[in-house]
């Protein structure tokens, strides 16, 4: 039977979801992104090619796979175009396969500018944002003034609420001391992009909703990770938009009952970029390890990834609040060399014992993590495709996280190829 999932990040993004979502778009007929923009940096690695993919989906490599940017995503033609132009060098026929939401909220060269102006004054406060204009744009979606993917298409009529938005936003960047955009200049810069893409442009929803009343399959592929949720997330260091399943209907124009599953990734231990509280951040040998091995630095930004232990506790979180029905396990190769492994699998907040991660960032900042040792396997994993041929301590490993998270691990990632995967149950064929 066709399925449709939901295939999200369980973490605080960068969980290789890029990876995974083009290893299963093998079985699916199309891939949605539903949220997020140009935040977001997937890898793919097929064929000994890297290619790092930020608003077009995942799926882009397959040539039987239609992809669709969907209302969700706050859109940057800008950067779309810079994409599209990257796969057509090495010879993807995007625009035969890529279809773009009307709806989608623009991100403009003012977004951006506001952005970088916030964050600076926060000061030690900043969030350690993307400074792509992430936040802003998605402000002004929320406040009803943003200017629409769509309403690039009448020259006159986009001018117009262009210019309403540049002057805002001249006005808010003057308050934080920083330099006005020009609007001509805008403008004419988007209308370029815009008309360039222009032939993208689709009534998303409808074209999704056909291809599920014909009995395809739709992988929705989520941004950043649970974690990084507007509402679920460390607010306020999360990003601007859902992250989690639930949004993966909305983002893309189908309702709740077309998504079947939802499909969640986890790295073997924890990483994050940018600020805010993270209880299993290391500062020793073993988190050098890890950035070293895990190669851990920003695929959108270069920023060097915080990394940690692996959280079971915000694990279960990104289960709840996705409601997942299983799961897939990434980057096992990277705790080859380490020993012990060590698992959070609850917190000490205040001298009681939480299973959950408090809401807020303010409350997870009070968090220490209880962790658990476990040994190590010291054995190469790279590359393995079968669970029966993992050393004992590294099947060990992932039995207890199955357990203390209580999610089944059905695939495992054991290096960055496409092929470079244990396989044990395939969500689009179970
Ligand atoms: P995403 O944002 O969730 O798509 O993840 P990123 O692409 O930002 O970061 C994941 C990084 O890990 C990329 O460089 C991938 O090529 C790499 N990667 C993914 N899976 C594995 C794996 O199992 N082992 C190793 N060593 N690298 C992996
Ligand atoms: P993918 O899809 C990791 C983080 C930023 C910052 C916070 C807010 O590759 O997993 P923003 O620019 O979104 O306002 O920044 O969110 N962030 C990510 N971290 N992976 C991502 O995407 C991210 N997208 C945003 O570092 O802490
Ligand atoms: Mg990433």
């Amino acid at each position: 039977m066709a399925k449709n999932i939901a295939v999200i990040g369980a973490q605080w993004g960068d969980e290789g979801k890029g990876k995974l979502v083009d290893l299963l778009t093998a079985h699916c007929d199309a891939v949605a992104r539903f949220q997020g923009g140009h935040n977001a940096g997937h890898t793919l690695v097929t064929g000994g090619r890297k290619t790092v993919l930020h608003l077009v989906p995942s799926g882009i490599l397959r040539e039987h796979v239609v992809c669709v940017i969907g209302n969700g995503v706050a859109l940057s033609v800008g950067a779309l175009c810079a994409e599209i132009t990257m796969l057509e060098a090495q010879g993807v026929a995007v625009r035969e396969r890529l279809r773009v939401s009307g709806g989608c909220p623009l991100i403009l060269p003012s977004h951006a500018a506001l952005d970088k102006a916030r964050e600076r004054a926060l000061g030690g406060r900043a969030i350690g944002t993307t400074h792509l204009g992430i936040g802003p744009a998605y402000e002004d979606k929320a406040a009803r003034r943003a200017v629409r993917f769509e309403d690039t298409a009448d020259a006159a009529h986009f001018s117009a609420a262009l210019g309403e938005q540049v002057k805002f936003h001249n006005f808010l960047l003057a308050h934080y001391g920083a330099g006005a955009v020009d609007f001509a200049r805008t403008r004419d810069e988007i209308l370029r992009a815009a008309d360039d893409a222009a032939p993208l442009m689709a009534d998303c929803g409808a074209l999704l909703d056909a291809l599920i009343r014909a009995g395809k399959s739709v992988l929705f592929e989520g941004a950043q990770g649970a974690m990084l949720d507007l509402d679920h997330g460390t607010y306020p260091f999360v990003t601007s938009s859902n992250t989690t399943a639930a949004c993966a209907a909305a983002g893309s124009g189908v309702g709740p009952t077309a998504i079947d599953g939802v499909f969640g990734i986890t790295k073997a231990y924890a990483t994050r970029v940018g600020g805010g509280p993270f209880p299993t951040e290391l500062h020793n040998e073993a988190g050098r390890l890890l950035a070293e091995r895990g190669a851990e630095f920003g695929a959108t930004t270069g920023r060097p990834r915080r990394c940690g232990w692996l959280d079971a506790a915000a694990l279960r979180r990104a289960r709840q609040v996705n409601g997942m029905t299983s799961a897939g396990l990434t980057k096992l190769d990277v705790l080859d060399a380490l020993d012990p492994v060590l698992l959070c699998t609850a917190y000490r907040r205040r001298g009681e014992v939480v299973e959950l991660p408090p809401a807020g960032a303010h409350a997870l900042a009070e968090c220490e993590p209880v962790f658990e040792e476990l040994p190590g396997w010291k054995t190469s994993t790279a590359g393995l495709t079968a669970f029966d041929k993992l050393p004992a301590n590294a099947r060990r490993y992932v039995e207890r996280v199955e357990e203390a998270a209580g999610l089944s691990m059905d695939i495992i990632s054991t290096g960055a190829e496409r092929g470079q995967t244990i396989v044990r149950r395939n969500p689009f064929l179970t």
